[in-house]
């Protein structure tokens, strides 16, 4: 259900304190629209009490933010934010990757401007869009194939049959893997997640996920050796070919990192984002309608989906000094919690909010890719993914409508926005 504040309610008492719920609560991640509200409008930079988190919550504040690195870094390790616990066995998983393959080292997403500035110009060269324009034809192609594996059943969960293999597919042939090492290639990307997405327990699990990962690490490393010799057009081609602006080349344990967030950054996101925009389609089949009608939506009906559900709803930042936010003393060293999903519906800058539309004038303002250093390296995979994606899918499919007495249920946790299954009904075309 969506909340809001009444406007006239509010009063300069209002603080932190009357906030009414928590986003470590599973039903407001499950929905987490009403709970946002009440922060953008009683209190835009909050402390949450469990953690002592400050989450970002309205749009100018979050673009503050992440167009100020000085101020608030990256260099932050994520999975050590959940206890004293959690980083044990974060500290344990990294041990044994070190043993059994490449330990971790901090690349791109977790440096700060200058060093953050040599992993981007290296990897922006592995997704330029004229990369990203030559792989149409392959991306087309396995959303065909996918969709030609359930058409004849006029049912099928979505999630799973096309949402999830249609990106993975995509990164895996970049990688060399055919269609039938998709579930070798999400063993993959699952352990390497695995910290992040607190799936370390206990120090088996912990040495069991690190040897996942670094089964992918020793495919990919010889993968690397092989392209070395033989270069071709692929994603890890470019990031050995020698750099223009005169940066060092990387080392393995850099090339293994980088792999590490392409990978992890570029599927289950891209995979929820898609699961997300079918859903939207579903409850309002006025907008499927207008989409199957005018193709030239797409590009607009993608970024308005990505506003409206964004797949990462929160990310983090850490405050390198003491500074301030709409008034709210932050202390160095605070986490920030980055909330995209809040600013992608504050009204200052989205009008109606709550209204998906695919139409609207200025739905690729949204800051589900962030924004600043850090915007999303994948963006242009990611939105060329959705557009052919929901394309061959609305050439082939009519009648698609959410199964008779589906029941919803999302995954939890801060950062991601995913749902488990979404079990749909169709007619082919
Ligand atoms: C709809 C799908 C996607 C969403 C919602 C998404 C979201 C994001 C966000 C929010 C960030 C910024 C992190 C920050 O501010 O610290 C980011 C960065 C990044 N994304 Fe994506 N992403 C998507 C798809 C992809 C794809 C397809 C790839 C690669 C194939 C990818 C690779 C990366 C990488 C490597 C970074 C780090 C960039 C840097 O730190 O300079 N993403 N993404």
């Amino acid at each position: 259900m969506i909340g809001s504040v009444d406007p006239t309610e509010r009063s300069a008492a209002m603080t932190t304190a009357e906030i009414q719920g928590s986003l470590l609560d599973p039903e407001v991640q499950a929905c987490p629209f009403g709970y946002h509200a009440q922060l953008r409008e009683l209190a835009p930079v909050h402390r949450m009490p469990e953690t002592g988190f400050y989450v970002i919550s309205t749009y100018e504040d979050l673009k503050t933010v992440l167009s100020d690195p000085v101020t608030f870094s990256n260099d932050i390790m994520v999975e050590q934010l959940a206890g004293e616990a959690a980083a044990d066995l974060g500290r344990m998983f990294d041990d044994h990757l070190a043993e059994v393959g490449w330990g971790h080292v901090q690349t791109l997403q977790r440096t700060d401007p200058p060093v953050h500035g040599r992993y981007r110009r290296l990897i922006n060269r592995a997704l330029t869009p004229g990369m990203v324009k030559a792989m149409i034809p392959s991306v087309t192609r396995i959303a065909d194939e996918l969709i030609d594996s359930f058409i004849d059943q006029g049912e099928c969960d979505f999630i799973d049959a096309f949402a999830f293999p249609l990106p993975g597919l995509v990164i895996a042939e970049q990688i060399g893997l055919d269609s039938n090492a998709i579930s070798t290639f999400k063993r993959w990307s699952d352990g390497m997640l695995a910290p992040a997405m607190g799936l370390l327990v206990d120090e088996a699990s912990a040495q069991h996920y690190a040897e996942v990962e670094a089964e992918a690490q020793h495919y990919l490393a010889a993968l690397f050796e092989e392209r070395r010799a033989n270069p071709t057009d692929d994603i890890l081609s470019a990031l050995l070919a020698d750099s223009a602006d005169g940066d060092e080349p990387l080392t393995m344990h850099e090339l293994q990192n980088l792999m590490n967030q392409l990978i992890t950054g570029g599927y289950t996101t891209t995979a929820d984002s898609i699961g997300n925009a079918m859903l939207l389609l579903l409850e309002h089949p006025d907008q499927m309608e207008l989409l199957r009608n005018d193709r030239s939506l797409l590009h607009n009906f993608a970024d308005e989906a990505l506003r409206h559900s964004s797949s990462v709803q929160g990310l983090f930042r850490r405050a390198t000094v003491d500074t301030e936010l709409s008034g709210v003393s932050i202390p160095a060293n605070s986490i920030l919690h980055t909330r995209y999903g809040s600013a992608n519906w504050d009204e200052a800058m989205f009008p109606e909010a709550e209204r998906f539309d695919i139409t609207r004038s200025n739905a690729s303002k949204h800051l589900s890719f962030s924004r600043g250093p850090h915007f999303c390296v994948g963006q242009p995979l990611a939105i060329q993914e959705m557009i052919i994606g929901f394309d061959r899918i609305l050439d082939r499919l009519d009648n698609i409508q959410l199964a008779p007495g589906a029941t919803l249920e999302r995954t939890g946790g801060l950062i991601f926005y995913s749902l488990k299954e979404l079990p749909i009904t169709f007619t082919a075309s």
